[in-house]
């Protein structure tokens, strides 16, 4: 349903100036008055502002700042990423849909990409929630069938914090840090994560959920985050393009997932480890899930690994964890 409710904004869009008789468009859409009058409701609901009512006309009054995949399309650059899209205005979370297309048999195929303007039940690393409001977030996921064994899959996800962080800088001009092992930082202030979930034999990966929240254009932060969270407006100063950040984040992260296939995963440790202040020499305590570890940074191992010189001086590799306090 929100495919028709994408190509009902399209034509609103396309028809800025006038207002476009309910007839003619319920007609176009091939649906009732009734279905076109709460599809308005809903397009209402998330923020797009439309002037009138069924036999008057409607016109919208504002350019609304929607993930539309019919503006999004033609901006890519793309061989397969971001190619196959799902846009919702409202849903659970962009990495739960994912799981469930995937779960349900359906072929989906590599680069497909779940966008999301609302997210009711957001989810976070180790159990926790992301906070998705409507409009100033970018949220989405995106579905990879990488041929690589289960082993080379953390690469992914540096690989997605190092194309986000080289996009953010070329387009809000900000120097964002990296955070072991992917959040995203701006003034020491966290106002992006990846959620990287994978579905593997063995010996192989099936497909790879890649999902991604940014920050983009809140100009506040709920109290219980405010301390640690940030967005990209709120460290900028002015507002940034959600579509643009997601086209040229896609065309990044192609290339770079290409100079991984051809030489390895050096084009991703080696980027990495030029971009996050974390990669060495930065002392840290990290939960892994089964205990603490202390230790200071030392680079990454060729699995993408954090490598951590104890105390004791021996080292560390460390997959995954939670950095709970670093200097
Ligand atoms: C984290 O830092 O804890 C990871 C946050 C990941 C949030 C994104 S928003 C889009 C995608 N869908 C989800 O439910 N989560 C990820």
């Amino acid at each position: 349903m929100d495919r028709k409710i994408d190509e009902l904004l399209f034509a609103l869009m396309q028809n800025m100036t006038i207002a476009v008789s309910g007839e003619k468009l319920a007609r176009d859409l091939g649906v009732s008055h009734s279905t076109l009058s709460r599809w308005i409701d809903k397009l209402r609901e998330a923020g797009v502002e439309i002037r009138g009512e069924l036999f008057t006309g409607y016109r919208l009054t504002r350019i609304p700042d929607v993930m539309l995949p019919q503006w999004i399309r033609p901006r890519l650059r793309t061989q397969s990423l971001g190619r196959n899209i799902f846009h919702f205005y409202s849903v659970d979370s962009t990495n739960a849909f994912a799981s469930r297309l995937l779960n349900h048999g359906r072929k989906v195929v590599h680069g497909t990409t779940i966008i999301a303007e609302l997210q009711t039940a957001g989810r976070g690393r180790l159990g926790r929630s992301w906070h998705s409001e409507q409009e100033n977030g970018l949220y989405f996921s995106l579905v990879l069938r990488p041929r690589i064994p289960p082993g080379f899959a953390p690469l992914f996800t540096l690989g997605t914090a190092v194309a986000l962080q080289a996009v953010v800088a070329r387009q809000t001009g900000l120097q964002v840090d990296i955070k072991w092992p992917n959040d995203l930082l701006a003034e020491g202030k966290k106002f992006c994560g990846i959620l990287a979930e994978m579905q593997a034999e063995f010996d192989r990966v099936h497909s790879l959920i890649i999902g991604v929240g940014v920050n983009v254009n809140h100009t506040t932060m709920p109290d219980d985050i405010a301390e640690r969270a940030t967005s990209l407006r709120m460290v900028s100063g002015r507002a940034h393009s959600r579509i643009e950040l997601l086209v040229e984040f896609l065309e990044e992260f192609e290339n770079l997932l290409a100079r991984f296939e051809q030489s390895g995963p050096a084009a991703i440790i080696d980027s990495w480890t030029a971009h996050s202040s974390f990669a060495n020499g930065r002392r840290l305590r990290i939960n892994d899930g089964f205990r603490e570890i202390e230790g200071v940074t030392r680079g990454l191992n060729p699995f993408g690994a954090l490598r951590l010189e104890t105390p004791d001086g021996k080292v560390e590799e460390v997959f995954s964890g939670d950095v709970i306090s670093w200097k």
